[in-house]
């Protein structure tokens, strides 16, 4: 499974790249607004660190406008991919700009025939977000099982990138469910490091070490 980065903060981008496991990012609006700096910028900067696929957002609601966006956006690197929302104009710009070949992440899906028109459309990848179906008490994680499911039955080449990650056990049952991607929060990838018998087992080796003759 192939491990995204969700922020548009550099230097957290830099600690998770520095600890080898990142293919790749994924920026939205809001992460963008949280940084306090331009967008061009933002993505300038994440390009110089990151050698991967970049998801990066248009904000026009119509075909023409996010067709003009995406391809602005794509101009700027190969790795850019343009993500667009899941409307019927989203669909239309995913089908324009596939066909150019950009490629595009279709963005805030949370119903599994939605997954089923990206994929129709050519989307590169759908973004099924689980955390905000989480916090409605509806099942993130069984939308992806239906999206990969429904994927499979028919040979659909878009890959689903699991988002709106919010813990580790989203990252344990996207593995399992066989998800191509997950695109995780900084503070999750930290804690996907974290076991107690990894803290109490180096403690030992380091108490007798300090046994060893000198
Ligand atoms: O990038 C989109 C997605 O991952 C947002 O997550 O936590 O705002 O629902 P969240």
């Amino acid at each position: 499974m192939k491990l995204f980065i969700d922020t548009a903060d550099i230097n957290e981008i830099r600690e998770a790249a520095e600890m080898g496991v990142i293919d790749g990012v994924t920026t939205n609006p809001s992460l963008v607004s949280k940084t306090g700096k331009p967008f061009r910028q933002v993505i300038d900067e994440i390009l110089k660190v990151v050698d991967g696929p970049i998801s990066a957002e248009v904000v026009a609601l119509d075909f023409a406008g996010m067709l003009a966006e995406g391809k602005d956006l794509a101009k700027i690197h190969k790795n850019i991919v343009v993500k667009v929302p899941l409307t019927v104009d989203g669909l239309k710009a995913a089908r324009a700009l596939s066909d150019e070949g950009i490629p595009v992440n279709q963005t805030l899906c949370f119903s599994p025939m939605q997954a089923m028109l990206s994929a129709k459309a050519g989307a590169a990848y759908i973004s099924p977000f689980v955390g905000r179906l989480d916090d409605i008490s509806q099942d993130g994680m069984e939308l992806i099982r239906q999206i990969v499911q429904i994927y499979e039955n028919y040979d659909f080449t878009t890959e689903v990138l699991v988002a709106s990650v919010r813990n580790p056990i989203h990252l344990l049952e996207s593995a399992l469910i066989g998800a191509d991607v997950a695109t995780v929060p900084l503070k999750v990838i930290k804690q996907l490091t974290h076991h107690p018998l990894t803290d109490k087992g180096l403690d030992a080796f380091l108490a007798d070490w300090e046994k060893v003759p000198k």
